[in-house]
């Protein structure tokens, strides 16, 4: 995430016709992988050191968690005798762009968050909710392209005037903030005993910062790095050979090294991965209570290996980076796990007598559709009739082009963006989910779970005169959770009758 901040000025948007004409002039950009200027160095005295050195009154303890060898024996991923000392997680939840449209709201001043597509709309809810305007950026665009979230925020600095580029990934502020604040929690709490840290990295500030300050005063502590597979942040450089370009877990790993992240206070790399990624930090929610997001399932995935070799009474720190609540609709969902791959139906336990039975089976009245020249008026008085609440639009072939629903169709009628006299075509609703006949009814549970129906679709071949053929998609009708229920309540009712 790349944010920008500006004295409120120009119009919200305004920005986007100067971007378009942007692409002419050359390129205006400080790479996020400079060498670093830091003068810091491991064994200078700490007055010739660069890093302010406050002091730090106690803070309030941060939630502890004490993993012991019990606990991590039970991880799916940790196949071999678990150690056991004691893993303890420090949970410092923020994320940097949330961080700064709240500072931004405060100030009033105007802020731009440049974010990858792949950052989940949770983020992008809160960042909006905070006055913040968001640019999305395409997730595979390489970080010195024009168009990465790099690239973009760096023109947008150069366009609006009086406009400030943060740049985590050069900004002294954000390690030394690990250095003053992070590493000082973690010695205060651990009475200066610390003998492993396991951190991920992204920008790497979190990381530098803590391991600086622990390398100062706890010499003989080892600090492990998480670097996700598709990431080329780990050393040495075999670490990082893969197939894989693209991983879920958000805020770690880069494709270039940020200039903040100091390799030479890590003393080892592991490579992460999605698979136990989210299945710790789902195991630490369920059972631990530790309300984390994806990248803490990362770090604890590695923790639960490299702590083999601490021995009894040991102490393992775990840094779990952010929280929950930006991933609801993501790895905590149960859908989008299988929906990914992470997890298989089989997985979620028991299904009910139903889960496999095929749509096929449920009696689904005969599809009622309209053509995109029927007027919004005539539509409303059908599905009155009719007493539906939704009808496919299809064209004259059956091809399906969308979906009317009452609701959307009355509230634009009641905006005044279209008039009853007006075709359906103008109020067509493409977000709609799809369901084939011979999937089954778990699948279709899933999706009822979230949305109020689903169009049932079926393949048809259709041969043509020149002796080819191609597959279109038709309707064979529309199911709701009433449609559902019935069937499960009526074969219910019969099975208990037998
Ligand atoms: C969710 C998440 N995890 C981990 C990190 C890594 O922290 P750092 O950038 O300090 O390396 C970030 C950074 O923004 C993040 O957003």
């Amino acid at each position: 995430m790349a944010g920008e901040l500006s004295r409120a000025g120009p119009s919200p948007g305004g920005f986007k016709a100067r971007l378009d004409r942007g692409g002419e002039k050359e390129r205006q950009w400080i790479r996020p992988d400079t060498p670093s200027k830091c003068t810091w160095k491991l064994g200078k005295p700490l007055s010739a050191s660069p890093h302010h050195h406050a002091e730090t009154s106690p803070l309030p303890p941060l939630w502890w968690k004490c993993w012991k060898a019990g606990c991590a024996r039970a991880v799916p991923v940790c196949s071999v005798p678990c150690c056991c000392c004691s893993l303890s997680a420090l949970c410092a939840f923020a994320v940097a762009g949330i961080g700064l449209a709240l500072a931004a709201a405060v100030k009033g001043y105007r802020c731009i968050i440049v974010m990858p597509e792949k950052m989940s709309m949770e983020k992008v809810d809160v960042l909006r909710a905070l006055g913040a305007e968001i640019v999305r950026t395409p997730t595979t665009a390489r970080f010195d392209s024009p168009e990465s979230h790099v690239g973009v925020a760096w023109r947008l600095k150069n366009e609006i005037p009086n406009a400030h580029i943060l740049d985590q990934y050069r900004n002294a502020s954000n390690p030394l903030t690990h250095y003053d604040t992070t590493a000082e929690e973690i010695l205060q709490q651990c009475d200066g005993k610390v003998d492993m840290v396991v951190a991920t990295a992204g920008t790497g500030g979190t990381i530098t910062g803590i391991s600086r300050k622990l390398k100062e005063k706890c010499p003989g502590c080892k600090i492990i790095g998480v670097d996700p597979e598709g990431s080329i942040l780990a050393e040495p450089e075999e670490l990082n050979k893969t197939d894989k370009t693209m991983y879920e877990v958000e805020g770690i790993g880069y494709d270039f090294v940020p200039t903040v992240l100091d390799r030479s206070t890590v003393d080892q790399w592991y490579k992460s991965n999605d698979e136990e990624s989210f299945a710790l930090a789902r195991m630490m929610i369920r059972e631990e209570g530790l309300l984390c997001g994806g990248s803490s399932g990362s770090a604890m995935s590695v923790a639960v290996k490299a702590a083999k070799e601490l021995k009894e009474g040991q102490r393992c720190v775990v840094i779990c980076p952010d929280s929950i609540r930006n991933y609801m609709s993501k790895f905590l969902s149960d859908k989008w796990m299988i929906q990914k791959g992470f997890m298989k139906e089989e997985d979620l336990g028991n299904k009910p007598w139903w889960w496999n039975i095929s749509i096929q089976e449920l009696s689904l009245s005969a599809p009622l559709t309209v053509l995109p020249t029927v007027t919004c008026a005539k539509t409303v008085e059908i599905l009155r009739e009719k007493g539906f609440d939704q009808v496919p639009v299809v064209d004259e072939s059956g091809v399906i082009l969308g979906m009317v629903t009452l609701g959307n169709m009355l509230s634009s009628l009641l905006a005044g963006k279209v008039k009853p006299s007006d075709e359906v075509r103008k109020v067509i609703y493409k977000q709609f989910q799809q369901i084939n006949l011979k999937d089954n009814l778990g699948k279709l549970s899933h999706i009822l779970e979230i949305d109020h129906f689903a169009l049932v679709v079926h393949e048809q071949i259709q041969y043509h005169t020149d002796g080819s053929s191609s597959k279109r998609q038709m309707v064979f009708g529309i199911v709701t959770a009433i449609d559902l229920l019935n069937f499960v309540t009526a074969r219910e009712r019969e099975r208990k009758s037998n």
